[in-house]
């Protein structure tokens, strides 16, 4: 059984500074080159043929740099890839899917891309997932469907599910199933040592503790295995897009504070509150996700339809289908921002336990302002409202993750050219707004999703300060010479009272 540690006041952090680096050009074929599988490839970040045969970054803001990347053919790969690493000290990075979006990452400099393209295998059996550490939430839908099964996936197709597993998962079907990483069983992984263990509830369990909402502190997953829920409500859900214009933000943010306490299950509530630059004026997408008789459905969102919404778009599809037609299918365009890699995109988020209309009136407002001001900006302030009640039902000392009483999170993602003057006005923008809503949200602290973090949080806000001292057990156990500490790193020791 794991004891939760009563929770200490703590309020920032110090990030580490940059691990191992060899500023040095050295020869990569040479180091890992025997002993690698022949499947295994090397690619030099200086190749021409880099940009093609690696999995790209979706995001460019604050990326890690390379020498070059190797992509493992197998299990036994990645544990050479590590050990190699360690015996000579050089940084290292496992890749899934490429969407991990956090300045933190930017203090990886000149390591290695463990690129883990080759680990993208599914497998739906007897009620049980495995999926290779690569695997992307597209690649679920129609095995997982197919079995008459259900799993809490994040919302955009195009994002790691183990990326997003180790953080939490959180999501659209959150509300009838909770957390994605709640339905974790098992996972293979490649420790700092480069040994390939097994964590689960029975084997290495404080590990697996650990994984579960800091995952990426630990190891290189291999796979994973996931048990599968049935089909809720035969699989189907009612997704319903409102569109209102700017000027009724402060009725559409009244309306989203009734269900502050009071929510079915069944319901999700995704509030976009966006710019558009053509008419300069603001509006509003509200999305709704329904997991019910369709009957039932209009009665339990009144009050957004009462606010008199001037378009909308009502679909009922399979679970799977929800990106296909929400946001008036924008989802679903080859250019929907979720999928489209090598963007620059600049994000702050945080956890919300109460909806403070007043708080979120003047951000928006804050945000269009800047938007007009700053042709070139474009950017969104958006709350996605997911049931807390299933999610509450795993006691909160299970897992790492650090905030299961959660009620929304809230988002704020801009992309512009990376213009300096107009990166420091957003970023001040951005965390004014942030300490704006955090001062109305119900936690007494900043309190942030890790997988949503911008980076400059620390480790307490990713984490809670009631789970951050045994996650720093752990990575004294598991991680002592923090090879695993580009993405939100928990630190060995908290760096003392001033740190915090
Ligand atoms: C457009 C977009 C939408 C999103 N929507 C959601 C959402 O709805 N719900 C949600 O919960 N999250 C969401 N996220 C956040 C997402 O969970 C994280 O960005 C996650 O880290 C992405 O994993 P990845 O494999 O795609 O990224 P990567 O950048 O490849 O990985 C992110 C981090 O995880 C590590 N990592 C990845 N795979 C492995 C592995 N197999 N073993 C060990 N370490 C690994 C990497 O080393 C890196 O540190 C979204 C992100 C984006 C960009
Ligand atoms: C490894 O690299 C880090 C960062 O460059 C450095 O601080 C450390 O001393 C190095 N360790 C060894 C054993 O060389
Ligand atoms: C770092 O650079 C030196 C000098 O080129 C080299 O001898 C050493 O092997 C390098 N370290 C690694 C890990 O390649
Ligand atoms: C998901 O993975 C599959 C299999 O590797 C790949 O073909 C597909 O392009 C990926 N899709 C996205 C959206 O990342
Ligand atoms: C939001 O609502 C407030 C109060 O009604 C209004 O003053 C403001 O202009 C609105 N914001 C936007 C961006 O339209
Ligand atoms: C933006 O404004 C233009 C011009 O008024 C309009 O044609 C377009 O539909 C608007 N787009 C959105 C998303 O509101
Ligand atoms: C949805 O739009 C249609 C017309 O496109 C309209 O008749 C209907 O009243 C709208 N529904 C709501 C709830 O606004
Ligand atoms: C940066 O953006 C600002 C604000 O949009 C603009 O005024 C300025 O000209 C831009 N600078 C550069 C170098 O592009």
């Amino acid at each position: 059984m794991m004891v939760c540690k009563s929770s200490l006041l703590v309020v920032a952090a110090v990030l580490r500074a940059s691990a191992a680096q060899n500023t040095s050009a050295f020869d990569l074929n040479a180091l890992y080159g025997p002993g690698l599988s022949p499947g295994a490839e090397i690619i030099y970040s200086s190749d021409s043929a880099y940009a093609a045969a690696i999995t790209p970054r979706w995001n460019l803001y604050d990326v890690p740099t390379y020498y070059g990347a190797i992509k493992p053919a197998t299990e036994a790969d990645v544990q050479h890839i590590v050990k190699v690493s360690v015996q000579h000290n050089i940084s290292f990075l496992a890749t899934g899917r490429g969407h991990g979006s956090t300045s933190t990452l930017g203090t990886l400099k000149n390591g290695i891309d463990i690129d883990l393209g080759n680990f993208r295998s599914v497998s739906v059996d007897n009620g049980m997932l495995t999926a290779g550490g690569a695997v992307n939430f597209s690649q679920l839908f129609e095995p997982v469907n197919n079995a008459g099964k259900m799993l809490p996936l994040g919302n955009s197709r195009c994002v790691g599910l183990v990326g997003a597993t180790m953080g939490g998962t959180v999501g659209v079907l959150q509300g009838v199933l909770g957390l994605g990483v709640d339905y974790l069983e098992s996972v293979r992984l490649v420790t700092a040592t480069g040994d390939l263990i097994e964590a689960s509830k029975t084997k290495n369990a404080d590990l697996f503790w650990g994984i579960r909402g800091a995952g990426h502190n630990f190891g290189i997953i291999t796979s994973a295995t996931f048990r599968l829920h049935d089909l809720v409500n035969d699989g189907k859900l009612t997704s319903m897009d409102l569109m209102y214009p700017g000027s009724a933000n402060k009725t559409i943010y009244e309306a989203l504070q009734g269900y502050d306490n009071n929510i079915p299950n069944a319901l999700t509530l995704n509030v976009i509150a966006a710019y558009n630059a053509t008419s300069g004026e603001g509006y509003m997408v509200v999305n709704v996700v329904w997991f019910g008789p369709e009957a039932d459905f209009a009665k339990e969102i009144q009050p957004f339809l009462a606010a008199g919404p001037i378009a909308n778009n009502t679909k009922t599809v399979q679970w799977t289908n929800w990106w296909t037609v929400a946001n008036f299918g924008g989802y679903s365009s080859p250019t929907a921002p979720d999928c489209v890699d090598g963007q620059f995109f600049n994000a702050y988020a945080l956890d919300i336990k109460k909806t403070d209309p007043a708080a979120m009136t003047k951000v928006y407002g804050d945000i269009v302002a800047f938007a007009r001001a700053n042709p070139g900006f474009s950017g969104f302030f958006g709350i996605n409202r997911y049931p807390e009640t299933v999610t509450l039902q795993v006691p909160n000392c299970e897992t790492a993750y650090g905030y299961r009483d959660t009620k929304a999170l809230v988002t704020i993602q801009s992309s512009y050219h990376p213009n300096a003057t107009l990166n420091d006005a957003a970023n001040k923008l951005f965390r004014n707004a942030r300490s704006e809503i955090q001062a109305t949200s119900g936690f007494d602290h900043l309190a942030v999703y890790v997988n949503f973090g911008h980076g400059d949080e620390g480790p307490a806000v990713w984490y809670s300060p009631e789970k951050l001292e045994n996650l720093m057990r752990l990575k004294r156990k598991w991680d002592p010479q923090e090879r695993f500490s580009f993405y939100q790193p928990v630190p060995l020791h908290y760096p003392g009272p001033a740190g915090y």
